[in-house]
């Protein structure tokens, strides 16, 4: 079997151990839809106990959406500080030491019942937000940087499969049967602590990445040994080879902070196509779908909208299987452009489904294949491509810098589909997802011109790619410019 391709035991247990952070943030994604009228329930009875009135309709909304929205506003702050942690702890003990957030919020939300406080619930989602904005940044970093470039694709598609699973595990233990009750939902919120301490556990058992103890802390011996440990070979010269090259370039750039990231023009090209595709992810509408898609069902005239909304996270769950196995094939830039054409199509059905539901009842059968065909191609490329992409796009300098932006714009975008949805669902009855499809169409358009493909070379390689292109776009040469971005990193 060909070297770059081996999957062994360690590589596997420490990608596995890694993006249980990835479960995490998808279990947290999902975990609010179902209970909400258990919650809200909650709020009211601990209003009235401290004020001796029923709370308001609309303080009752307000506290509700903070508590979800929150959670967005945690992870804008948690994948904006990515850059703090993963230079100075290293990449495993970042993710080791992040887990103090998911335990101190898995004790807030447990206790919120019993401390008869609504503010404990709100700072716990807050603090859980943090911690996995700083998994989106941690997990496809370590991830990327372990794992050989033949597999990069397919083992970045796990820290996507890690976040589906979250949702679905979500959706499940959210049933009335399981959790999603009166006297459970405090259990249901602090779940997350069972899964922090099993990374906790086994984290002490996977290696440092090698390229940060290479290129980032020059401990050559060390990195050896762990690569030989991932490759299961005892010949790692060329991976060695490859990061000493990426070493090189790196003592011309050391570390790029964020302000020198958008300043050199070597990192415009890369940076922007890291940011759109964020956006293509979060403004393709995906989480409309998985913050409201019972709401979403229930006005489709669906009658059991609970179980249509899990059927949504069994496709989601599937298509990122999908993805995993084709990636390193079909490659990210089809895909993606496959995901996204998929997802507009999609969306015009479901506008036409919302449209002639009033003269034509079998139309709620459409719009459940509809968001069923959305959530697949979704998975296909626009889901687990970002996510992964942007460790590729650049070299070991300026990445941490890049993910750190990369994922404050997707935190954002989400905050901001989050909280706007339902009032532009109001406002625009059955064409929101026209919105949706625009949006589409512009990614896909973008994607075509801009995103090159990066299955199968080296970081290095990529990085020398946008080198050059950005040396003809500014007419220098690709030396010139080397020492240009050198230049404006002192
Ligand atoms: C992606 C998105 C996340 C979304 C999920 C759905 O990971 O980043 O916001 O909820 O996909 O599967």
């Amino acid at each position: 079997m060909d070297q770059g391709k081996q999957i062994t035991l360690p590589l596997l247990m420490s990608v596995g151990t890694a993006v249980i952070g990835s479960l995490q943030f998808g279990y947290n994604t999902g975990v609010i839809n179902a209970p909400q009228k258990i919650i809200e329930n909650f709020i009211n009875q601990t209003w009235s106990h401290r004020y001796n009135e029923p709370i308001s309709k609309t303080s009752l909304t307000a506290v509700w959406s903070i508590a979800v929205a929150i959670f967005s506003v945690g992870g804008i702050f948690g994948s904006f500080s990515v850059g703090l942690f993963v230079n100075r702890l290293g990449r495993r003990n970042s993710m080791l030491m992040a887990n103090i957030l998911a335990f101190i919020s898995a004790v807030l939300m447990g206790f919120s019942k019993m401390a008869k406080s609504w503010e404990m619930l709100i700072i716990g989602r807050f603090v859980v937000g943090l911690y996995c904005g700083l998994s989106t940044g941690f997990v496809p970093m370590y991830v990327g940087e372990i794992s050989p470039t033949a597999l990069r694709g397919a083992l970045g598609t796990l820290h996507q499969l890690g976040i589906v699973i979250g949702i679905l595990i979500a959706q499940i233990f959210g049933l009335e049967a399981i959790m999603g009750n009166d006297n459970l939902w405090p259990l249901l919120l602090a779940f997350l602590f069972i899964p922090a301490v099993i990374q906790c556990v086994l984290l002490p058992l996977c290696p440092e990445s090698p390229r940060f103890l290479l290129i980032n802390k020059n401990e050559e011996n060390k990195a050896k040994s762990v690569l030989k440990k991932l490759r299961g070979t005892t010949d790692v010269s060329a991976d060695m080879q490859e990061m000493k090259e990426e070493s090189r370039q790196m003592m011309r750039e050391k570390k790029v902070t964020i302000l020198e990231l958008f300043r050199s023009p070597l990192y415009r090209q890369p940076l922007l196509i890291a940011v759109m595709l964020q956006l293509s992810q979060q403004l393709s509408g995906i989480n409309a779908v998985f913050y409201y898609s019972t709401s979403i069902f229930e006005k489709a005239g669906v009658e059991q909208p609970i179980y249509a909304t899990i059927g949504a996270g069994v496709v989601n769950t599937a298509f990122t299987v999908v993805s995993l196995f084709v990636v390193e094939r079909a490659g990210r830039r089809s895909l993606h452009l496959l995901g996204l054409m998929g997802m507009a199509g999609s969306a015009i059905l479901m506008t036409i489904a919302l449209a002639l539901l009033e003269q034509l009842k079998w139309m709620s059968y459409v719009s459940i294949v509809a968001i069923f065909a959305f959530v697949a191609f979704f998975e296909i490329g626009p889901g687990p491509i970002p996510w992964f992409i942007v460790a590729e796009l650049f070299s070991q300098g300026p990445r941490p810098s890049a993910i750190a932006v990369a994922g404050f714009s997707n935190w954002t975008a989400n905050f901001i589909v989050g909280m706007g949805f339902q009032y532009v669902a109001d406002a625009c009855g059955p064409y929101v997802f026209v919105i949706f499809t625009v949006l589409l169409v512009i990614f896909f358009i973008f994607t075509y011109f801009k995103v090159p493909e990066t299955k199968g070379r080296t970081f290095d390689d990529i990085t020398a790619g946008f080198r050059q292109t950005s040396a003809m776009a500014e007419k220098h040469t690709p030396e010139e410019l080397n020492s240009l971005g050198a230049d404006s990193q002192l």
